[in-house]
């Protein structure tokens, strides 16, 4: 049974495997309402690995994974139907699907979910949040024509629309430039401001780590289990263990948006 006390979500003793081979293990935290959760660790650690664990894409190997008091795992499929409903994810590639255009992607989960009756007006919520991102004036280009700013925004737009009480952004502004950043962190901060949702983010960047995250993991790849949990500015300042260190104290490297701009996409470039 639901219980609204309980955290929004807990994580309780989760180990990941793929077959034989171990991920992560012993993963502990939980998460309350309107906390934006950092999840932090180098390539390969299984930091993506941990948002498929907690949308339910991947059954742990050992621990649970909580909801509300619930054991997402011990519950039925409709249930498990019904918390999957309240989750809006940005997968790391953005994944939007490459035959609808920018409208159609993020009026999908409402199309999905049903919770908008009439037709104008779900096309009304969709060109609303497409407008907070900034994407409203292209609604009707398809993914191949934008730049992967673009992208990353009609992901969060899509990821967002149906007012999530979670949301998973897995590096929403990798391979971006800074300012395309910076205004990537905004966003969530609105959108967290506006929605009161909880955000568990996956990414590399110092700055927006600082800025935006209220609580975090750190996970190691060489001993394979979480090696620091709390506020980054607070690890920053008291960690000793010495990757959690250096990874908290490095220069952060501006990130480059690489990906290829169309002529129609580039004119909008400065807008990314
Ligand atoms: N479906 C899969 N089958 C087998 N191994 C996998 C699968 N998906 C991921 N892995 C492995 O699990 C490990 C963790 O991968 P994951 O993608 O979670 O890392 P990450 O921390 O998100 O890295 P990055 O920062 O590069 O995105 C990697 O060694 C990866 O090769
Ligand atoms: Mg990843």
């Amino acid at each position: 049974m639901a219980d609204e006390q309980a955290p929004l979500l807990s994580v309780q003793g989760l180990e990941m495997r793929f077959g034989e081979r171990l991920i992560q293990k012993d993963v502990s935290f939980d998460i309350e309402r309107g906390t934006i959760f950092a999840v932090m660790g180098a390539s390969g650690s299984g930091k993506s690995t941990l948002l498929k664990h907690l949308i339910g894409l991947l059954c742990p190997a050992a621990g649970k994974v909580v909801y509300h008091g619930e054991d997402y795992w011990a519950a039925g499929e409709e249930q498990r139907a019904g918390l999957r409903a309240g989750f809006g994810v940005l997968f790391q590639s953005a994944a939007l699907w490459s035959s609808m255009n920018v409208l159609d992607n993020v009026l999908l989960p409402l199309e999905r979910l049903g919770r908008i009756e009439d037709e104008g007006a779900r096309r009304d919520r969709a060109m609303e949040v497409l407008s907070w991102v900034g994407m409203a004036d292209f609604a009707q280009y398809m993914p191949s024509d934008l730049s992967g700013g673009m992208k990353k925004r009609a992901g969060l737009a899509r990821a967002v629309v149906a007012e999530p009480p979670l949301l998973f952004l897995d590096e929403p502004s990798a391979g971006l430039d800074p300012i395309a950043s910076r205004r990537l962190d905004d966003l969530v901060l609105s959108i967290r401001e506006r929605s009161g949702c909880a955000v568990v983010l996956v990414t590399h960047e110092l700055p927006s780590i600082f800025a935006i995250a209220d609580d975090s993991v750190f996970f190691d790849s060489e001993t394979k289990v979480p090696i620091a949990h709390g506020k980054p500015s607070e690890l920053r300042d008291t960690a000793t263990h010495p990757t959690v260190h250096a990874f908290l104290h490095r220069e952060n490297p501006d990130p480059v948006d690489t990906s290829p701009a169309t002529p129609a996409a580039s004119k909008a470039a400065s807008d990314t």
